[in-house]
């Protein structure tokens, strides 16, 4: 991650110089600096080293100010060719199998396997950095502090007291498993964003666990066999496997206190299993907490968790139980702009979306008895299925059981498939979440209901156009945190300005300043980015504007709401991700994840073809000209 300081919060207008380049840009009223890397030795422990792909960051001040406090960062996923080519001269060892993964002759052994899993694991989950601000403003990390440390996807794999924990309704079922370690959890891995509590601790999301370990389950929660093994050509692939992981303790949120190092770990199975993308957590002294998340992926639900106890403030730490006992609830958004949270309960009746209205014209349920999903693609299937079924219980053996496989129990009570929602974001003053659904596009998985999400596919000729996603804005009934009904809007649309859109594309992580202005990264897909000779190039002129992924600002309320500017662009395939203000809205915090994760500019043979682009304001609407073009090949 690098810190941008400065004083946020831009006027508009006021940004007067964007390139293009495979570099971070930042304008040229600002400057970064980077605050720890990939491979950095800065933990008490010489053998570890920060984790690899950031994603979610979290500033938690250590005083009253923002001097000093410290930095979580994500770990999400491992980016293998590049990893592959830079491991050894970064980490100072060869990675396990190093010969056979670069030649794809033969293949490893068990040792390797177990050896390059350890590796791939070790990459992910999240590392604590303790920071401190110098008189210029510069963010350090404070080399020796008893804060520093990884939290990593092998944790506890050879120490078994750093092993993770797990509460809430499937623990129990956890504890059954095969693995011998009862409730507890060997790490915490594919770790894409994230939340901070009220009360200081950091909750992170397990999200492409299933890339790992696999994912099904049948009635009981209990894993069903699934194929597993090492592919040298995607070497990251279920490495769970060779590590004797249960994989129903993946797919969790886990929350972290990095104010106390020997605090365990604790996977929070209250919150469900899916893929976790994010958490915002609201906290209104008196009422439930709420804690809204999304499942990204296609058709992914869009989730809400209400504790059963209500929020005080003066319980501090305590607030944490909060966690472990309450509702989970899924979004059922209705086409006229209302909408209500259905509970994820056994008592629940079954209910599947038709499929018609959902793009790519399938649903996945529960398949009883086998486990995992079944696909349904027609009315009469559904109907067919909620005639076999009348509630959570006949599907499910216990209540943590449906928590393991909320993703289908979902679907099998009706809750809405989505654009799969990335960030959820809390407005600062009126309580609203703000949930960026990045892509309308389908896949064998199913999609979006197509009557809701219409935004998400740009234009209403869904099926033909580019899905650039939208972000939509959700009003609870009341402004109440455990409101069963809610409204919901379009806040923003995706894409180019002159067809309606705001100008971003593929919305991705979200965070608001302290003036209410919405921060978004964009996450176009490395297919989308302008490699040179790319022959889908042409997709990254309609869906990214810049081409590489970009931060934008843009007002949420007045006259100007909606309009975005850029900020930022990141080097080529790269996504910039987790940003995070201090409290003081001096600094602002950004990781810069998987740059040239595809090979780069140069994979074609190509140098940098840069541009230089001078920002226009005129009655609040932006223009950019284009002023400079560095061809290719001038450097
Ligand atoms: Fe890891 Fe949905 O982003
Ligand atoms: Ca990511
Ligand atoms: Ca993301
Ligand atoms: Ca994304």
């Amino acid at each position: 991650p690098v810190a941008v300081p400065a004083p946020m919060a831009p006027t508009f207008g006021e940004l007067t110089r964007f390139e293009v380049k495979d570099a971070l840009v930042v304008p040229r009223e600002y400057r970064y600096e980077v605050v720890v890397a990939w491979g950095d030795r800065v933990f008490a422990d010489p053998a570890d080293h920060f984790g690899y792909n950031n994603d979610f960051t979290a500033f938690l001040p250590l005083g009253a100010d923002d001097s000093e406090g410290l930095l979580w960062v994500n770990h999400e996923y491992v980016s293998e060719k590049p990893w592959l080519d830079t491991y050894n001269s970064v980490i100072g060892k060869p990675l396990p199998g190093e010969a056979v993964l670069r030649t794809q002759a033969g293949s490893l052994d068990d040792e390797q396997k177990r050896a390059l899993a350890k590796a791939v694991l070790y990459e992910q989950g999240g590392s604590i950095v303790h920071l401190r601000r110098d008189p210029s403003g510069r963010y350090q990390v404070v080399k020796g502090s008893k804060y520093n440390r990884r939290v990593s996807g092998i944790e506890g794999l050879d120490k078994p007291e750093r092993l993770l924990d797990a509460d809430g309704p499937a623990a129990t079922v956890l504890a059954a498993g095969k693995d011998g370690l009862g409730k507890r959890i060997v790490g915490t891995f594919a770790n894409c964003s994230g939340g901070v509590t009220p009360w200081g601790t950091v909750l992170s999301c397990e999200e492409n666990f299933q890339s790992q370990v696999p994912d099904a389950v049948d009635s009981r929660g209990v894993p069903v066999p699934a194929k597993v093994g090492f592919d040298p050509a995607s070497f990251g692939d279920f490495a769970g496997a060779a590590l004797g992981l249960a994989p129903n303790k993946y797919g969790w949120v886990v929350e972290i206190d990095p104010r106390r190092p020997e605090a365990v770990p604790v996977k929070r199975t209250a919150l469900g299993r899916f893929r976790h993308e994010n958490v915002a957590v609201r906290a209104v002294e008196g009422k439930p907490l709420a804690c809204y998340m999304g499942d990204d992926r296609t058709g992914g639900h869009t989730w809400k968790f209400v504790s059963r106890n209500p929020y005080r403030a003066a319980a501090g730490a305590a607030g944490s139980a909060l966690l472990a006992e309450g509702t989970l609830y899924i979004a059922r958004y209705r086409p006229d702009g209302t909408g209500e949270w259905v509970p994820l309960v056994l008592a629940t009746p079954v209910d599947p979306a038709d499929p018609t209205h959902v793009a790519g014209g399938r649903v996945l349920l529960p398949n009883r008895p086998a486990g995992g999903p079944v696909a349904v693609d027609t009315p009469e299937q559904a109907a067919a299925f909620k005639e076999r079924y009348k509630t959570l219980a006949d599907l499910y053996e216990s209540e943590g059981a449906m928590l393991i496989d909320a993703f289908l129990a979902a679907n099998a009570v009706g809750g809405t498939p989505t654009a799969r929602p990335e960030d959820l974001e809390i407005h600062p003053t009126d309580g609203s979440v703000f949930i960026a659904y990045t892509s309308g596009a389908a896949s064998p998985e199913g999609g979006p209901d197509d009557r809701i999400f219409v935004t998400a596919f740009k234009s209403e000729d869904k099926r033909d156009k580019p899905p650039h996603g939208a972000i939509y804005r959700l009003f609870e009934e009341a402004n109440d945190p455990a409101a069963l009904r809610f409204r919901w809007k379009t806040f923003a649309n995706s894409g180019e300005i002159a067809a309606g859109g705001a100008g971003f594309a593929f919305p991705d992580n979200l965070c608001f300043d302290s003036q209410a202005n919405l921060w978004i990264c964009s996450d176009i897909g490395n297919q989308n980015q302008p490699v040179p000779n790319r022959t889908n190039a042409r997709a990254s002129a309609t869906s990214g504007l810049f081409g590489s992924n970009t931060l934008w600002f843009m007002a949420t309320d007045g006259a100007k709401a909606g309009t975005a500017l850029p900020f930022a662009t990141g080097p080529v395939e790269c996504e910039l991700t987790g940003p995070t203000f201090t409290n003081d809205g001096r600094t602002l915090f950004l990781a810069v994840q998987h740059p040239g994760e595809g090979g780069g500019w140069r994979k074609n043979g190509a140098t940098r073809p840069e541009t230089e682009y001078e920002l226009l304001s005129a009655d609040g609407k932006r223009t950019f000209v284009q002023t400079r073009s560095i061809p290719a090949g001038s450097n």
